[in-house]
């Protein structure tokens, strides 16, 4: 069985089972499987896959055709440019988070004490941190997602600073200049209609945020209205129709200058907010 073989069978196994992207996934499935980069296989087709390489691939499309998301089988999801190593422990980064990043990085100065809350696999912490000058902290309810938000941390050569705790439980009042959080916002009720990818194999914890979604930023709010200095600033990702909700929540708990950022899709993604210099 050579590379193109290979990729031809693997692609059609893909594409029989529904799989989106057949191509692509066999494509990434096949180039883990012999540990090389993408284009190896297209580089060399002729190529002899030897037997290690072949039980591995047949594995990985069957995870892929159970549903296992690719990330999970290949342990990787690109952020911000960077390779991050994800597990089911955490969440798979989504592209649409960047623009917490970005927020985040438009108000953060040399020193400036930031903090991401829920933070995962750690790619916004370790974003920010290889990104700015700024103190970075990390928190995850999580122990297990903390593991591999440190291992990124290491492997990436970022600075940042871990605690484990329930939301800014662990923060001091008025000690930080800047909140990043991409929190759980998926209502309960949508759990049905969830993807399977998604469902049946992204961290609960990571996923859901009550019975309407948005519950977890009204306690995320009033902690932070807290724990931030005066003219502190607080980013995070919004759920599809929880905007309406969360400005609400940010004004009930004294926040000002709200904004917000549209993503590629045209849905409010990013709210910012801030809290006045003057209590
Ligand atoms: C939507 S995921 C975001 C992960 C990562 N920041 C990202 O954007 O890819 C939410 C994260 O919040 C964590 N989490 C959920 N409830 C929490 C809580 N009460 N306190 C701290 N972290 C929490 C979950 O374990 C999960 O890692």
């Amino acid at each position: 069985m050579n590379v193109a073989t290979a990729l031809r069978q693997g692609t059609k196994l893909l594409e029989d089972g529904g799989i989106a992207a057949p191509k692509l996934t066999a494509e990434v499935l096949l180039s883990h499987a012999l540990q090389k980069e993408r284009v190896y296989l297209f580089t060399h087709p002729e190529c002899e896959l030897e037997r290690i390489a072949w039980i591995h691939f047949g594995r990985y499309l069957h995870e892929r055709l159970k549903g296992k998301p690719t990330q999970y089988i290949t342990k990787k999801q690109e952020f911000y440019g960077r390779d991050f190593r994800v597990t089911p422990a955490v969440l798979i980064p989504r592209p649409e988070t960047e623009l917490v990043v970005e927020e985040a990085l438009r108000f953060v100065e040399p020193g400036a004490r930031v903090v991401d809350v829920g933070t995962g696999s750690g790619a916004i912490a370790v974003t920010i941190a290889l990104e700015s000058e700024a103190r970075v902290m990390g928190c995850d309810l999580s122990r297990d997602a903390l593991e591999i938000a440190r291992g990124n941390q290491t492997k990436l050569g970022a600075n940042v600073s871990w605690f484990q705790g329930d939301l800014l439980g662990a923060a001091r009042q008025g000690s930080l200049d800047l909140i990043a959080s991409n929190p759980p916002y998926v209502p309960l009720g949508d759990k049905e209609g969830l993807q399977r990818e998604v469902r049946d194999f992204e961290p609960e914890l990571a996923l859901y945020g009550g019975p309407e979604g948005h519950e977890i930023y009204a306690r995320l709010f009033e902690q932070a209205a807290i724990v931030l200095k005066p003219g502190g600033r607080i980013v995070v990702e919004l759920g599809w129709r929880s905007l309406e909700a969360v400005q609400q929540i940010a004004s009930t708990n004294g926040f000002i200058e709200t904004s917000v950022r549209d993503d590629l899709a045209g849905i409010p993604r990013v709210l910012v907010a801030r809290v006045p210099e003057s209590r």
